[in-house]
C-alpha cells in the first residue's frame, strides 16, 4: 500500500505525477477554500501532506490528526507550521530554502526600485492620461546607487541583496540580524553589522527578510519609522506583520517615509485599505519567489522531501531533524 498523500492546492501536474510513483496522491487542483476544519478533516484522513505555506497545522490540527507523519512546505517561509508542536506529535517539518534565494534577491530589488523611483506611481500617472509635457522635478525619486542600504535579516536572501547592492549599485551596506555574520560573509557582502536603530537613521532604503515569529512580529512600527529618513523607501518581502501596516499607511500619507514597496501584508490576501490610498506604496501580490522555475523547482524540493522520508527515512530540508532520529 502507498502512502496516502495531500497536495493541499493546485501544482505542476508533472509534480503531481512524480507523486503518484510513490504515493495515493489526494491532489486539491481546484484551489479550494480551506476552513480550519475542512483542512484539519482532509488532513487526519492523509500520512503526508504538500502544503503551500499557507495552511495551518498546530497542536489542534496535529491531534486531530494522529496518522500524519509529515508536512513539506513548498515555501522558505514556515510561520504556517508549529514546529514545536510538530516535534511532540513526532511530525517531520520541511521547508523549501535555496532554490528560491537569488529570485526572491531579484524582487526585493525590483520592489526597492519602483518605489525609490516611483515606477508604479508614474506609470499610473501615465495610464490615467494626466501627462502633458515633460518636466524638469517629475516624480523626482530616491537615488539607488552609492546610497545606504540596511537590510534587516541576513540570511540567504538577506545576503543576495546585499551583494546586488554592494557589488551592482555601490551601495553602503548595513545589516543587523539575531545573530552576527562570520567576517568572511560579511565580507563577501560588503555589510556592515549595526544596531536596528542605527541602521534605521542610516539607511536610504531598509530591507526587511527577516521570519516572521512572535518576537518579529511588529519589528516596524510607529517608534521605527519615525527613527528613518524622510526621504527613506522601506521594502517587505518577509512575510505579513513584521510592518505594523496601520503605522506605515500613517507614514507614508504624512510623507514621513518616502515610499514603499511591499510584498505581504497584515491578514493577506485582505490589506489595510489605508494602504491601497496611498500613491508612494508599491503594492504586489506576495511575488517574490514567482518565476515559473522557481516555483517549480520549489514544489519539486517539496516532494523530494516527501519522497525521501517516505522511501528512506531521510529529508533534504528537515526543519526539525530529530523527528527522523526518533524511535
Ligand atoms: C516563501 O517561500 O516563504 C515565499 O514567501 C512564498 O510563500
Amino acid at each position: 500500500m502507498k502512502p496516502k498523500l495531500i497536495v493541499s492546492r493546485p501544482i505542476y501536474p508533472d509534480v503531481i505525477e512524480r507523486l503518484k510513483a510513490d504515493f495515493e496522491v489526494t491532489a486539491h487542483q481546484t484551489d479550494p477554500e480551506w476552513t480550519p476544519q475542512t483542512w484539519t478533516q482532509a488532513l487526519s484522513q492523509h500520512d503526508g501532506a504538500l502544503t503551500m505555506g499557507i495552511e495551518t497545522v498546530n497542536e489542534e490540527v496535529l491531534t486531530a490528526c494522529p496518522r500524519l507523519r509529515i508536512c513539506a512546505n513548498l515555501s522558505v517561509g514556515y510561520n504556517n507550521f508549529d514546529v514545536p508542536a510538530m516535534t511532540r506529535h513526532k511530525v517531520l517539518a520541511t521547508n523549501a530554502p535555496d532554490v528560491l534565494t537569488e529570485t526572491t534577491a531579484d524582487f526585493g530589488f525590483a520592489l526597492l526600485m519602483a518605489a525609490a523611483r516611483r515606477v508604479t506611481e508614474s506609470e499610473r500617472y501615465i495610464r490615467e492620461g494626466h501627462w502633458q509635457k515633460w518636466a524638469l522635478e517629475s516624480f523626482a525619486g530616491m537615488a539607488v546607487h552609492g546610497s545606504t542600504l540596511g537590510i534587516i535579516g541576513m540570511g540567504r536572501i538577506g545576503q543576495a541583496i546585499a551583494k546586488r547592492g554592494a557589488h551592482g549599485f555601490n551601495m553602503r551596506v548595513t545589516y543587523h540580524n539575531r545573530s552576527r555574520l562570520s567576517a568572511s560573509d560579511e565580507a563577501a557582502c560588503k555589510a556592515t553589522y549595526v544596531s536596528k536603530q542605527e541602521l534605521l537613521k542610516q539607511a536610504d532604503h531598509v530591507v526587511l527578510v527577516l521570519p516572521y515569529s512572535k518576537e518579529s512580529h511588529h519589528t516596524i512600527g510607529a517608534a521605527e519609522l519615525a527613527l528613518m529618513k524622510p526621504t527613506a523607501t522601506l521594502v517587505n518581502i518577509a512575510r505579513g506583520g513584521i510592518i505594523d501596516d496601520t503605522a506605515l499607511a500613517k507614514a507614508l500619507a504624512a510623507g514621513q517615509i518616502a515610499a514603499a514597496g511591499l510584498d505581504v501584508f497584515e491578514g493577506e490576501p485582505k490589506l489595510h485599505l489605508d494602504l491601497l490610498k496611498v500613491p508612494n506604496a508599491v503594492l504586489t501580490p506576495h511575488i517574490g519567489s514567482s518565476t515559473r522555475a522557481t516555483r517549480l523547482a520549489m514544489a519539486n524540493l517539496a516532494a523530494d522531501n516527501l519522497i525521501a522520508f517516505f522511501g528512506n527515512g531521510t529529508a533534504l530540508t528537515p526543519l526539525n531533524p530529530e523527528v527522523l532520529t526518533r524511535p
